[in-house]
C-alpha cells in the first residue's frame, strides 16, 4: 500500500504574479480553500492566491508541512491571511471540520481548489493491491465530491463562486508515466467536475462557475542533484542515463502555475464548463514561462476552449506540454 504522501514543501521561488500582470488585490475579499495545499502545485496556488490578496485555508493531510505553509504565507503577506486545517479528504468528518473552521475563521468560502492527490498511487493495476485503487478513487473522486457537497451550495445560495479540479492530461498511462492506479482516479475527479458544470448550469445564471485545470509537467529540482537509476532488475537490459537536463527544461514551477490558477479565476466565467491546459493559459498571458517547445510554437494569443471532443482527446493521449 502506498500510503507515503510525498512533501516538496520546502522547495519554493519567488512568485510570478507581478510578470503575469495580475495585481496584488485582484482576488481581495475572496476566500479560497486548497486541498492539498501544504506543497508543490497546492503551495504555488495558496501562495499566490495569498499574493493576489485572497485569504487561504490550506486543507492537507500533512500537519508539518501544511502549518508551515500558512506561516510562511502569513509572513510574507505580512497579514493574517492563511489559515491551516488538517484534512484527509476522504474523511467527512474532516470535511464538514475544514468547512466549519474555514468559516469561522473567515466567514465564506468563495473558491474550492481540488488538488490532493497521493502521487505515489502511481502503480500498475496488475501489480498494486486494490486498496490502492480504492484509495486513489477515494482521494480524486470521494474526496472532490465531499468538497463539492460541502461548499458550493453555500455558494449558489449567495450566487458567487468558483470551483476547479487540478487535473491531468493523462486520463490513460503512457509508458514512460506509468500510473494506471493514478490516472483511472484522476479521470473520476474530471468527470464529476466537468458535469458538475453541467449540473449548475450557466455561471452567468448560477454565479458559479466549474472548470478543470490540467498542471503543467511541475516538478522543481537541480538536474545536477538527480540520482543516477537504479540497477536493472534481474533480467532486465541496462538502464539508460536519464536526461535531467532536458527534463528540468520542460517542467515548469509551482509559482508559474499559481499564477496561472489566478489569471484563469479571473476569467472564470468565461471558462465555466471547460477543461483548460496550463501551457494554455501561459500562451493567453503572454509569459515566457517555459522553454518547452510547445510554449514557444506558435499559438492564439488567447486561452484555447476545448470542447467535449477535444477533452476526450486530450484525456485520451499525452497532451499538449509533452509532444
Ligand atoms: N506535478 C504535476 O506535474 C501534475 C500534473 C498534472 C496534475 N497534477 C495534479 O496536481 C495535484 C498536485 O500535484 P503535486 O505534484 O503538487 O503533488 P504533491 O504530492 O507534491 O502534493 C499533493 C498534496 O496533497 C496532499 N494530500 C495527499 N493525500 C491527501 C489527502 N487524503 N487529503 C488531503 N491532502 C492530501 C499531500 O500531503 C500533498 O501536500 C495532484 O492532484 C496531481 O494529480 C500534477
Amino acid at each position: 500500500m502506498a500510503e507515503t504522501v510525498i512533501s516538496t514543501f520546502l522547495n519554493i521561488g519567488r512568485l510570478e504574479l507581478e510578470r503575469a500582470g495580475i495585481r496584488r488585490d485582484a482576488l481581495k475579499e475572496e476566500v479560497a480553500v486548497v486541498t492539498g495545499g501544504a506543497s508543490n502545485i497546492g503551495l504555488g496556488y495558496a501562495r499566490s492566491l495569498a499574493g493576489a490578496g485572497a485569504n487561504v485555508v490550506i486543507a492537507d493531510i500533512n500537519a508539518e508541512a501544511g502549518a508551515e505553509a500558512a506561516r510562511v504565507i502569513n509572513e510574507e503577506n505580512g497579514r493574517d491571511c492563511a489559515l491551516f486545517v488538517k484534512t484527509d479528504v476522504t474523511s467527512d468528518e474532516d470535511i464538514k471540520a475544514l468547512a466549519a473552521k474555514a468559516f469561522a475563521r473567515f466567514g465564506k468560502v468563495d473558491i474550492l481548489i481540488n488538488n490532493a492527490m497521493n502521487m505515489r498511487l502511481n502503480g500498475k493495476i496488475l501489480e498494486s493491491p486494490i486498496s490502492d485503487l480504492d484509495r486513489s478513487y477515494a482521494i480524486s473522486g470521494r474526496g472532490v465530491a465531499l468538497a463539492v457537497k460541502e461548499f458550493v451550495p453555500a455558494m449558489l445560495g449567495r450566487k458567487h463562486g468558483i470551483v476547479t479540479y487540478s487535473a491531468t492530461q493523462f486520463h490513460y498511462a503512457p509508458p514512460m508515466i506509468g500510473g494506471t492506479v493514478y490516472c483511472a482516479g484522476k479521470a473520476a475527479a474530471t468527470s464529476l467536475i466537468m458535469s458538475l458544470a453541467n449540473e449548475l448550469g450557466p455561471a452567468g445564471e448560477t454565479g458559479v462557475s466549474v472548470f478543470c485545470l490540467c498542471p503543467a509537467g511541475v516538478m522543481r529540482f537541480d538536474p545536477s542533484k538527480m540520482p543516477p537509476p537504479p540497477p536493472p532488475e534481474p533480467g532486465e537490459p541496462e538502464r539508460p542515463e536519464f536526461d535531467f537536463e532536458a527534463l528540468a527544461k520542460m517542467m515548469t514551477t509551482p509559482e508559474q502555475n499559481g499564477a496561472a490558477l489566478v489569471f484563469s479565476l479571473l476569467r472564470a466565467e468565461e471558462l465555466h464548463g471547460s477543461g483548460l491546459i496550463h501551457i494554455d493559459v501561459f500562451k493567453a498571458m503572454g509569459h515566457p514561462f517555459s522553454e518547452s517547445p510547445t510554449v514557444a510554437a506558435e499559438g492564439v494569443p488567447q486561452f484555447r476552449r476545448l470542447s467535449d471532443m477535444d477533452l476526450a482527446m486530450v484525456f485520451c493521449y499525452m497532451g499538449a506540454g509533452f509532444e
